[in-house]
């Protein structure tokens, strides 16, 4: 540690002890002495450096000794008589070998030492960034190894929908306020950008024939303010069970489990009445979460689900005498904004990567 300091007291770095030869007649033994004395404090310097000093820093003490003490004897070549001159530019050269070398010496005495104590190779290698999953995919996948695992598969659906996939299937009156210009984002006569992910339903439905248990995740649209509790693009979740026999008990109990699975098998649940057009009864599934706000328990409404209307099913071409089913929807974002403990929606469209990156994993 000393050897990297360069103080004040440092004899090599006193001017007075460096004669200067450019100015007077110089003797041969003179000059001898003074090219011996600099070859052995250039390796008195590199020998005394320990071998964890870095060869730059290494060069560049070597330099502050060596630098003007060479220039200075490279000029006294010219105030030797012109006899010495041969003998004593031999010196100079031999001198600056000697230097070189005791620099080569150093070198490989500090490679040896690296190679020695900092090469670990059984140090696991330092982990690159490589980006995470965005808190709405997290909160996704995860519901989706859930109801996976619960028969489910994903279904996908258009986000450009006709008006009666989106609205006209699902039941709704046609003076329904959701279809007016202030919600839906209209992208021509017949078109837009769906409302929800309930039309996934219907496109299922005239697909496959039941039994069907589908999820289908995906972005909705809707024309809402961009504020601290809505997005006018947002994903959702949608769920659809539908096949012979199907009631009420098998919605509870699947949801149910569900969320046991999803916020842990001590929270409570309930079910309380709502309505949607394309569901007959409609309910809304509360749990109990803890915001961390330090009010504790509170019941908070996670998704809105329902039997499937008769009429759902007549118009996607099912015989609803025959067959029952049941359907659900949420909103991962909010389910991602209470588990992650998110005040405001807008942090998870802004890509900034201090939010982001506290959920790589
Ligand atoms: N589509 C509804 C919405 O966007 C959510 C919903 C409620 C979906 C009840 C359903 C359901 O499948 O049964 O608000």
């Amino acid at each position: 540690m000393s050897a990297l300091r360069a103080s004040a007291a440092d004899p090599f770095r006193h001017p007075s002890r460096f004669p200067d030869f450019r100015f007077r007649l110089v003797q041969l033994s003179e000059y001898l002495a003074q090219a011996n004395a600099l070859a052995q404090d250039a390796r008195a310097l590199l020998d005394g450096l320990d071998p964890d000093t870095r060869l730059d820093v290494a060069k560049g003490q070597l330099n502050a000794l060596k630098d003007d003490r060479l220039a200075a004897l490279q000029g006294a070549l010219r105030a030797l008589p012109a006899d010495d001159r041969r003998a004593a530019g031999t010196a100079f050269n031999t001198l600056k070998q000697g230097i070189q070398e005791a620099l080569d010496v150093f070198a490989a005495r500090q490679a040896s030492a690296a190679g020695a104590s900092t090469f670990d190779a059984t140090m696991p290698a330092r982990s690159v960034w490589r980006g995470s999953l965005h808190p709405v995919t997290l909160v996704i996948d995860e519901i989706s190894e859930i109801f996976r695992e619960l028969g489910f598969t994903i279904a996908l659906g258009p986000e450009a929908e006709t008006e009666w996939y989106n609205f006209g299937a699902l039941n709704f009156p046609p003076d329904h306020p959701a279809m007016e210009l202030h919600d839906t984002l209209y992208l021509g006569k017949d078109t837009l950008l769906r409302t929800h992910t309930s039309p996934v339903q219907v496109r299922t439905l005239q697909q496959y024939k039941p039994p069907v248990r589908v999820l289908a995740p995906g972005q909705v649209y809707r024309r809402d303010f961009f504020d601290a509790t809505h997005a006018p693009a947002f994903m959702q979740l949608e769920g659809l069970a539908v096949d012979e026999g199907i009631s009420f008990v098998d919605l509870k109990a699947t949801l149910a489990e569900f969320a046991r699975r999803f916020y842990g098998a001590s929270r409570r649940v309930r079910f309380g009445p709502s309505y949607f057009p394309f569901v007959e009864p409609g309910a809304q599934m509360d749990v109990e979460v803890d915001l961390n706000d330090g009010k504790g328990l509170r019941w908070v409404e996670i998704l809105g689900c329902g039997m499937v209307h008769p009429h759902v099913l007549d118009d996607a071409g099912l015989d609803s005498e025959k067959f029952t089913g049941w359907a659900f929807g949420m909103g991962p974002a909010r389910i991602a904004m209470s588990r992650y403990d998110i005040s405001d929606i807008r942090v998870l469209y802004d890509s900034d990567v201090r939010f982001l990156e506290q959920f790589a994993r």
